[in-house]
């Protein structure tokens, strides 16, 4: 049978999960002391992959551009800045609870799991008419009746300082965008910025979640890296570089194919995304372009990515219009990023509630308004990291290959002498290992089993494997082997650097 017939991707996501853990990705979070549900450590490997897709990140959406700056805001905030933000008041899940075994169910999640449909638009009270007419049980212990669901608030709560009350409560942020929000008027005024403009951030962010699960998918500690594009309100079409995106096609769920409980893809143009107002503005089209295209480049392919609108009754209580960035991850299409038009809904927030003008001036009209927050980029770093594995993980005949791009591989090079006890072939091997150290992620070992050794750096990534021989010695060249064809190529040890570069850039 030929090879590439036996190629597979990923089945579940346990396997990736257990993956994860023997090649030191990710563990369970508190292991040692019976775990913590929701939080996750990042391991040797997972700490350079999870920091690339940052770095990269970073770079694609503030460092390459003009028009963005970034700030590093506090984790623990003021208890105000999640009241206005309507966070206290709204951020809530429904919740319903096994009368029997006591496990806790987030009521949308167990209507749609049991059910087979949507639920996340439902009212508590539609929540609680579903379960009693379907007469759903507890799917943990089987048997279980629930009970009547209620609201459940996703802020942690937390003290500051010695003395525990109502005027010490503050809260961990639930989303990274607040302190952008808080910090605009510090960012307008010292960083010399005109609108309109984005300010971007990246960090934890916390939800005290009332159902873990899929792995990293839903977890109560994750990291965010969000953009706040304002705007102008009058000019949020002004967007010069709309023409270059207004061609480039991509897959929508629509809101009215979900109304008609349709799962119908419609293929379109970004520029149909906004002439035919899905979208607000051509601002908001754009930024969805950007993130979209920023996850091709990635690595992730267009057939496992589609965008869906969210219907009226899902907005979030800031929003204007939603689109999610949806994957399809081998639990199903989920929401793997998402952008939201916020309008005016933070900053007019802020400034009611500190008391405090958050408006800029208009030289032309000589009146004062407040910033339309036309997009913003939101991406979860852990479901990018999730994804990117999901996609890159391939059973290909007998081994296990993760094809990550090589920018993303936690290793980039490892060197292997052929044998671990000769000591010309060792000094000559750790020689080249040195030559390359500075240039790429290298990794160096003494297996003397160059078979074990090249499995082990398919199933972490590693692009390219080099082995250096006896007849390295004398002809001063090595074995390049590169991890997805599994060709072997002799090369010159001067002529190394250039080889690689070409082939990991
Ligand atoms: N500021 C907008 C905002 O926070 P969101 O849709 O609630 O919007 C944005 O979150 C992104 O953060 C999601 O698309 C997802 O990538 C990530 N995210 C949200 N909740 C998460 C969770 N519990 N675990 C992991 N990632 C999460």
């Amino acid at each position: 049978m030929n090879k590439s017939q036996t190629v597979q991707p990923i089945k579940s996501i346990d396997e990736l999960a257990s993956f994860c853990k023997r090649r030191g990705f990710v563990y369970p979070g508190s292991e040692l002391y019976g775990g913590l549900s929701g939080f996750w450590d990042y391991g040797p490997l997972g700490v350079e992959l999870k920091n690339k897709i940052k770095a990269d990140w970073w770079k694609r959406f503030v460092s390459d551009r003009d028009d963005v700056v970034g700030i590093d805001g506090a984790i623990v905030n003021n208890q105000q800045i999640w009241v206005a933000s309507g966070h206290v008041g709204s951020f809530a899940d429904v919740l319903v609870d096994c009368k029997r075994c006591g496990t806790k169910h987030r009521a949308d999640v167990l209507i749609n799991d049991i059910l087979t449909i949507p639920a996340d638009s439902m009212t508590v009270e539609q929540m609680k008419e579903t379960i009693s007419k379907n007469n759903i049980k507890c799917p943990a212990c089987k048997k279980g009746e629930l009970t009547e669901p209620r609201k459940f608030n996703l802020l942690f709560k937390t003290h500051v300082g010695a003395v525990e009350g109502e005027k010490s409560a503050a809260y961990l942020r639930g989303e990274t965008c607040q302190t952008i929000f808080v910090n605009f008027k510090n960012v307008f005024d010292t960083a010399r910025v005109k609108l309109p403009f984005g300010i971007a951030q990246m960090g934890k962010a916390f939800r005290n979640e009332i159902a873990p699960r899929d792995f990293l998918f839903r977890s109560r500690e994750f990291e965010q890296m969000e953009l706040e594009f304002f705007a102008d309100p009058r000019k949020l079409d002004d967007c010069p570089e709309f023409e270059k995106i207004a061609k480039k096609k991509v897959s929508v769920l629509t809101a009215a194919e979900q109304i008609k409980k349709s799962q119908n893809v419609t293929e379109m143009t970004f520029g149909e995304l906004a002439e035919k107002v899905y979208v607000k503005s051509k601002w908001h089209a754009y930024w969805l372009c950007q993130h979209y295209d920023w996850l091709l480049e990635l690595g992730i392919s267009a057939e496992n990515l589609r965008l869906r609108e969210h219907t009226k009754d899902e907005l979030s209580h800031y929003a204007v219009a939603t689109f999610d960035i949806e994957y399809k991850f081998p639990f199903g299409w989920k929401e793997l990023g998402g952008q939201a038009d916020r309008g005016q809904f933070d900053l007019t927030q802020h400034s009611k509630f500190s008391k405090k003008d958050l408006s800029c001036f208009d030289e032309e009209t000589k009146q004062r308004f407040i910033p339309y927050v036309a997009a913003e980029p939101s991406q979860g770093v852990d479901r990018a990291f999730l994804a990117l594995l999901a996609e890159a993980y391939t059973i290909d005949g007998d081994r296990i290959v993760l094809k990550l791009k090589p920018k993303l591989a936690p290793v980039q090079v490892a060197v292997f002498p052929l044998l671990k006890n000769d000591e010309k072939l060792l000094k000559f091997a750790l020689e080249v290992r040195k030559e390359l150290k500075e240039k790429f992620i290298t990794h160096y070992e003494e297996s003397g089993n160059i078979g074990k050794s090249y499995r082990r750096q398919d199933e972490i990534g590693t692009p390219v494997c080099i082995t250096v021989d006896f007849d390295s010695l004398k002809k001063k060249d090595v074995t390049v082997r590169d991890r997805d064809t599994m060709k072997q190529t002799r090369v010159k040890v001067k002529d190394l650097e250039k080889y690689l570069k070409e082939l990991i850039n």
